[in-house]
């Protein structure tokens, strides 16, 4: 066993906002014994356009914090604070196990059967050296499209799943693709998801949408396996969410989009420090 921690201690997660919450969802059902601490990062929503040494400063503040709430490992469930973050993380806090998010380009790659896929991502994640280095091994034989979906996030924290706008913006993001004849669909960031029917419609069944957040999860229980860190026990489970936006609202979101019950409790930032306000 990792003598640092013990398997009774939460999963910390953090995104910008709601989007990580697609990857909780994966993670509980992998595992549903863990317990979990999620930090949506509100508000600084969005990340996707920010310079990169903002999104390391908030991503090093929250992963301390997740860290002083006993956190045994941390996931970024943000594709773009992991293009910009993930290995100063791993640097800065050695000690503990961090899993991040890549761009989904290998499975992808291995199930195109035109040869031709899209990857929906924000700018951050397209810029970063992760995106370049999926690309470079698994997308040499491959045609690949990409997408900012710009005020997609936006849409998504607004609750607004299905509203014209956020239709208007998938359309105008996919029918270049579609026309060039992809066959494949890379969900390139966490908040993503959330929109896969208004996507699917978009792009008919045929066309196959790939959400990493499955893969994650397992990983996820594989490193806490190798450390003996998973929680084997299925009576003390905790769910708990912090939130540097709106709390109530929060709350609500996570019940719309996951379906879990569930306090929000508010931080605040002061500089680049996060301070719990309960
Ligand atoms: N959920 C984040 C991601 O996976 C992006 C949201 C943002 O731009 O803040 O990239």
């Amino acid at each position: 066993m990792d003598e640092a921690y013990s398997p009774l201690q939460p999963i910390g997660i953090f995104d910008s906002g709601v989007g990580g919450l697609s990857v909780l969802k994966a993670i509980r059902k992998e595992l549903p014994n863990e317990s979990i601490l999620y930090f949506g990062d509100q508000a600084h929503i969005p990340y996707g356009p920010r310079p990169k040494e903002e999104i390391q400063a908030f991503s090093v503040a929250i992963t301390r914090f997740l860290q002083r709430k006993s956190a045994k490992l941390i996931v970024v469930a943000c594709n773009t604070a992991s293009a910009a973050a993930l290995r100063h993380l791993r640097d800065l806090f050695p000690e503990i196990p961090i899993v991040g998010m890549e761009p989904a380009v290998k499975p992808a790659a291995e199930m195109t059967q035109t040869g031709k896929m899209g990857v929906l991502a924000t700018p951050t994640t397209f810029a970063g050296e992760l995106y370049a280095s999926v690309v470079e091994r698994f997308g040499q034989n491959v045609e690949i499209f990409t997408s900012t979906c710009p005020g997609m996030v936006e849409q998504i924290e607004a609750g607004e799943l299905e509203s014209v706008k956020t239709r208007e913006i998938l359309v105008t993001a996919l029918e270049p693709m579609l026309e060039a004849g992809i066959d494949t669909v890379v969900m390139g960031c966490t908040h993503y998801p959330f929109v896969i029917p208004v996507i699917q419609s978009i792009t008919g069944s045929e066309v196959r949408i790939i959400d990493p957040a499955p893969a994650i999860a397992r990983q996820v229980g594989r490193l806490l396996d190798q450390r003996d860190l998973l929680n084997t026990r299925n009576d003390r489970e905790v769910l708990q969410f912090f939130t540097s936006g709106d709390p109530d609202r929060f709350a609500d979101m996570v019940l719309t989009l996951i379906g879990e019950t569930a306090d929000a409790l508010p931080v605040h930032w002061e500089g680049h420090s996060i301070i719990p306000e309960t």
